[in-house]
């Protein structure tokens, strides 16, 4: 049987596109808020430090009730190193919201989370929000949005995607760009109308899959999670299938529905309700609340693995104490168990050492973010620099890789890409935005941008914005050079048959020709491998006389000048200012993805 007094959707948003806002009015719009009472602040971030970041950690929920139908929303992590979150959340859910900023267009993160959303067939509504913006591109993020479905392989059905512009700010949506709007009913009709009714037997022996943790002092944890199958009734006796394959016997206190912010004491919840459940010590994300007698776990869901570890151990410095409160290993040791309680992507290991703990997690921000929360609660200890996990697959080691978005004055683009070629980033697309803005993207090991977004900062002077995502595993290939020798790179495009040079050191070099995305501007001259064309350093000199001697002009330079792999080289050996001897220039065949 169906439910059609209900709809579970997702928000799928890159950080800042205006989840956040978007939720807070519908919430408005459906009458949750009494009509005197102020919403204080932004509702959905509640934790301190997402309210301070301006970014949502934690997956949340909230419900909503438009024409007797009730919409459960679940806020999807905002941040792309939270990646084990949001497969989870989708699996809890109907349908997406595509929420894709008017200016912005689709990021890595929407790409990412998208992908996972279409992989598991579920159908989108996207969302272009913000059209109140003056620099809105409305046609042209309509279109990016669209070849993006198209390159994730959506099926016809997930093409034909509805869509409604919205401004969140101003609390409207509408059908098509020229009509009048003055609230946000066409969203909420185009979530009835387009979101599929959750189906199952209500019948059947019960199966809720966990999806979320919650703690409370009072009742301890809380485990949140949808029913797939049967009707859960509270006091009663449940079967928890647990991922080791056991099954243990469990009586579920009480349920809550979520209703606007809060939770409502409910009797019993059955098939698409998302339910919360109190009572259960003994559980985790991915395990399943089954019927006592008939016990079958929902298949579990797969946590993406951690990607970098630091060692975390006790203050031991003769200043300890001082600001913080002085952490003993126990302390350090069940605080950071119980946090891998609810932080899945997250895990704690022993060490040799009774004082030291090591933490994995998904990259740099993930990780950040605990020890911030962490020394906030008064916790003082230290930490070690992040360490890469290398995978071993096939007995071949393999390293993460992240596909990274960068957002810069074009001034800016010279330093960028040296510093990213330097850490063995590859540019795989760069695009004006207009109003000297430039967008370049690159992948690049998880090892190379690490220390990088600092960095990034300063040499943009504040203005750039960095994003990078988990993109994969490639072969590992070695110690990363950590400082570059500056040389001429040649550089080559597998597909387009084009070369181009770029001078590592002095910043804004570059020549490239048309269909070259990929680059390659580390200074190779240790980790050169067989077969390598390499070549040797090239001299400023040489650089001052042919180099385009800003980025402006650089860019300028793309894609007008082309260079075969022969000119470059004529080229090369004609100036009698670059010794050509096979060590610092390297030709490399990239491969473009
Ligand atoms: P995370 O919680 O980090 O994922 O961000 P978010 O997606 O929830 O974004 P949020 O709602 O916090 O909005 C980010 C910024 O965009 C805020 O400054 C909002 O005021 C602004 N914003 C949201 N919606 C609109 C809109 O429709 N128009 C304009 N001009 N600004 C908007």
């Amino acid at each position: 049987s169906k439910r059609d007094d209900i709809r579970n959707v997702a928000i799928i948003a890159h950080v800042d596109h205006g989840k956040t806002t978007l939720v807070d009015g519908m919430l408005k719009q459906s009458g949750i808020f009494r009509q005197n009472q102020k919403v204080e602040e932004r509702v959905l971030d509640s934790n301190a430090l997402e309210r301070e970041r301006g970014i949502t950690i934690l997956a949340k929920n909230t419900a909503i009730t438009y024409n007797g139908i009730k919409i459960n929303i679940v806020d999807t992590p905002g941040h792309a190193d939270f990646g084990g979150e949001v497969e989870r959340v989708l699996k809890m859910v109907d349908g997406v919201l595509l929420l894709v900023d008017a200016f912005e267009g689709p990021m890595p993160q929407t790409r990412f989370v998208l992908k996972k959303a279409l992989a598991l067939d579920l159908p989108a509504i996207v969302v272009i929000n913000k059209i109140d913006r003056p620099d809105a591109r409305v046609k042209q993020v309509e279109d990016e949005v669209l070849e993006l479905f198209i390159e994730l392989g959506a099926d016809d059905s997930q093409i034909d995607f509805p869509v409604v512009y919205a401004s969140a700010k101003d609390g409207i949506a509408k059908y098509s760009m020229d009509e009048p709007s003055d609230n946000l009913k066409p969203l909420f009709d185009t979530i009835v109308n387009h979101i599929p009714a959750p189906a199952g037997d209500p019948e059947a022996p019960v199966q809720v899959l966990i999806t979320t943790l919650d703690y409370d002092d009072y009742v301890g944890r809380i485990a949140i999670g949808r029913v797939f199958r049967g009707t859960i009734v509270s006091g009663k006796e449940y079967a928890i299938c647990k991922k080791d394959g056991s099954i243990s016997m469990t009586k579920v206190s009480n349920l809550y529905e979520f209703m606007g912010l809060k939770r409502e004491e409910a009797r019993e919840a059955t098939i698409g309700d998302i339910v919360a459940v109190t009572g259960i010590q003994d559980i985790d994300i991915g395990e399943t609340i089954a019927d006592a007698e008939n016990p079958e776990p929902v298949p579990y869901v797969n946590i993406d693995e951690p990607t970098l570890s630091m060692i975390f151990s006790v203050n031991n410095s003769p200043f300890a104490g001082q600001e913080g409160q002085y952490v003993t290993s126990r302390h350090l040791r069940e605080r950071l168990f119980k946090e891998a309680k609810s932080n899945v992507s997250l895990r704690v290991e022993e060490t040799d050492s009774p004082d030291s703990f090591k933490v994995s997690g998904r990259g740099e921000l993930h990780l950040s973010v605990l020890i911030e929360t962490m020394r906030r609660e008064g916790y003082e200890f230290q930490v070690s620099r992040p360490m890469v996990i290398i995978k071993e697959v096939n007995g071949k080691k393999m390293e993460p890789m992240e596909s990274v978005v960068i957002d810069i004055p074009e001034e800016y683009m010279g330093v960028v890409m040296e510093k990213m070629g330097a850490r063995r980033g590859q540019l795989t697309n760069m695009e004006n935005m207009g109003n000297g803005a430039l967008r370049l993207e690159f992948e690049i090991p998880t090892r190379g941008l690490l220390g990088y977004r600092s960095e990034f900062m300063t040499d943009t002077k504040g203005e750039g914005i960095l994003n990078a995502v988990f993109s994969g595993y490639t072969p590992y290939k070695g110690e990363i050079p950590t400082r570059s020798r500056g040389a001429l790179v040649a550089f080559e495009s597998g597909e387009s048959n084009t070369y181009g040079l770029y001078n590592a050191q002095d910043r804004g070099t570059l020549f490239i020709g048309p269909g070259v995305r990929v680059y390659e501007g580390m200074i190779v001259g240790e980790n050169s491998r067989p077969g390598d064309l390499d070549i040797n350093v090239c001299k400023k000199k040489h650089v001052t006389n042919l180099r385009s001697s800003t980025a402006d002009e650089a860019l300028r330079l793309t894609p007008p000048r082309e260079m075969t792999l022969e000119k470059c080289l004529e080229f090369i050996k004609d100036d009698e200012l670059v010794e050509v001897t096979p060590k610092n220039i390297r030709m490399r065949k990239t491969i473009l993805s």
